[in-house]
């Protein structure tokens, strides 16, 4: 097992580490730093700080968090953190618990300031802040703030209620910002970051998607050695760019597999076949449809279809991995996202990614040692690494679906080869659509539901009794919260009217309007 990280050891590449004191935007300061160009990667704060020193970070940054420095079981910063010589920039709570620790004043206020705040600088702005506007906005979250600064430090600004909003020790190397730069309603956030990395902690602009590339075929290279590799495509962006990746590193050696569990979007097994082909990647295509669908004959409850698909999945990934001499590795197309989920940093062994995003995945008792080039990758670091690799639009920005596929869509009943063809049908009408309308990147997911309840409808000279289809079009950052997408009326019109028009067997068709709590994305 390796730890998947995109840099080499020996590279030169410095990183910033990110301590994690429970912040609900931890990730997102991550990913500005690399959006900075300095890779950047999330820790816990408790993380033992031997691991800390072996990393040889170029700085720290301490996140924010919903504690209090005086609440019971607050997450402790370490004294020693701070006399690690090395440059540390703490955020709302990171910045507090820097300041309580160091001897200056954090006191409780009984409102605190939460949203669009004015910031005033003082002094210039100091070394972190010079050169901003004597006057900006910038976005607050926090009850308890800081009265004054430690031993050592000056104020540099102050908000409504934040006497000290920013401050810093440049001869200690030490930085703290009550704000969070990392939001987009800081609009000097970034360039605050900027400053950080390269005016404090001297870091060049190195790091890049793209950069990865370079780094991850050396590393796949040096993990396979002349070892066979096999790859499950699922028709989804992270799969297809993992392979590729490696299929750039190691070329034949690679074989991807694409189970095409007959629950796929229309087109879609198809489109992967063509892309991979085209590329010279070999492929096998297991047409499975049948077998699937004699398994699913009957079976109603949603839990009960995703096992048995998981596990179909499973015995037919199986029989390709024993056809094929040789192989020792498996490709997954994990993210750091994932990584993250499961508690574990890039470093400490495979991410236990949560079954529910599971099936259609992996068999877990195969014998094969995992390959993860998208590891220490964010959603939209990986797009990048696709369209840097050449992939097609239509891959790269595919809105993510569920392994058990249409299955899962066809709520309250059985799905059978009509209902599935029904639901296919009004689907790609809905995606085709969407894609006119310019609006498919903006949302997360959008996508047809077959509920199995027939009613009565009038069409051309007679009644009909036939299917409705839902539709379902969500905004969503990271699918745990979703809302309604707000969908043009002329648009649903037109979806609407194609889809009765088009696709025998439907004769309404309505729309979801539930956001995530309490709904959930999917149907099922
Ligand atoms: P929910 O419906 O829980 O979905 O709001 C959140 C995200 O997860 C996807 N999803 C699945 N993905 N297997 C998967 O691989 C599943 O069984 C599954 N169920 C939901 C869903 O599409 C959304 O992006």
């Amino acid at each position: 097992m390796t730890d998947g990280h995109p840099r080499m050891a020996e590279s030169a590449c410095e990183e910033v580490l990110v301590l994690d004191f429970g912040g609900q935007y931890s990730q997102l300061i991550a990913r500005r730093i690399r959006e900075c160009g300095v890779f950047a990667e999330l820790l816990p704060h408790d993380t033992a700080l031997e691991r800390i020193r072996e990393r040889r970070p170029a700085a720290l940054v301490l996140s924010g968090g919903p504690a209090s420095v005086y609440s019971d079981g607050a997450p402790e910063l370490r004294r020693e953190l701070l006399e690690l010589d090395l440059p540390v920039l703490g955020i709302c709570y990171g910045m507090q618990a820097m300041v309580h620790v160091l001897g200056g004043r954090v006191e409780g206020a009984d409102a605190g300031e939460f949203g669009r705040t004015s910031l005033v600088l003082a002094d210039g702005g100091g070394r972190l802040l010079s050169g901003l506007p004597h006057e900006q906005q910038c976005w607050m979250s926090h009850r308890d703030s800081v009265f004054k600064p430690p031993p050592g430090f000056v104020a540099l600004a102050s908000s409504p209620g934040s006497p000290v909003a920013a401050l810093e020790s440049p001869a200690r190397g030490l930085y703290g910002i009550q704000f969070h730069p990392e939001v987009v309603h800081t609009p000097y956030g970034t360039q605050i970051l900027d400053r950080f990395l390269r005016e404090v902690a001297g870091l060049e602009q190195r790091w890049s998607p793209a950069s990865v590339i370079d780094e991850q075929v050396q590393r796949v290279r040096a993990q396979v050695g002349d070892g066979g590799v096999i790859c499950g495509l699922s028709g989804g962006v992270d799969s297809a760019t993992a392979a590729a990746l490696v299929h750039r590193a190691i070329g034949d050696q690679l074989t991807c597999v694409l189970v095409d569990h007959g629950l796929l979007r229309k087109n879609e097994a198809q489109q992967v076949v063509e892309t991979f082909r085209d590329r010279g990647i070999r492929l096998v295509h297991v047409a499975a449809q049948e077998r699937f669908l004699q398994r699913l004959a009957g079976v109603v409850e949603p839990e009960h279809k995703r096992k048995i698909i998981g596990e179909e999945f499973i015995r037919v990934f199986e029989e390709q991995a024993a056809k094929l001499p040789g192989v020792r590795f498996l490709v997954q197309g994990t993210l750091y996202s994932d990584v993250i989920e499961s508690g574990g940093d890039g470093r400490a062994g495979a991410a236990t990614i949560k079954s529910h995003h599971n099936v259609g995945g992996l068999p877990e008792d195969l014998d094969l040692e995992l390959v993860e080039p998208l590891r220490m990758l964010f959603k939209d670091e990986v797009r990048a690494v696709a369209t840097k690799l050449g992939l097609p639009e239509g891959i790269v920005w595919r809105q993510p679906f569920p392994g058990p596929g249409l299955g899962i869509r066809i709520v309250g009943g059985e799905a059978t080869a009509e209902r599935l063809e029904i639901l296919r049908e009004a689907d790609a009408i809905l995606q085709e659509e969407i894609r006119a309308a310019g609006l498919y990147r903006e949302l997360w997911q959008s996508f047809c539901v077959l509920p199995v309840v027939r009613s009565v409808g009038v069409q051309g000279d007679g009644r009909t009794y036939a299917y409705p289809i839902v539709v379902r079009a969500v905004t969503s950052e990271d699918a745990m919260t979703a809302d309604w997408a707000r969908l043009p009326y002329d648009l649903l019109e037109r979806v609407s009217s194609r889809i009765i028009n088009e696709v025998p067997g439907v004769n309404r068709v309505a729309l979801d309007v539930s956001s995530k709590p309490p709904a959930t994305i999917e149907w099922e």
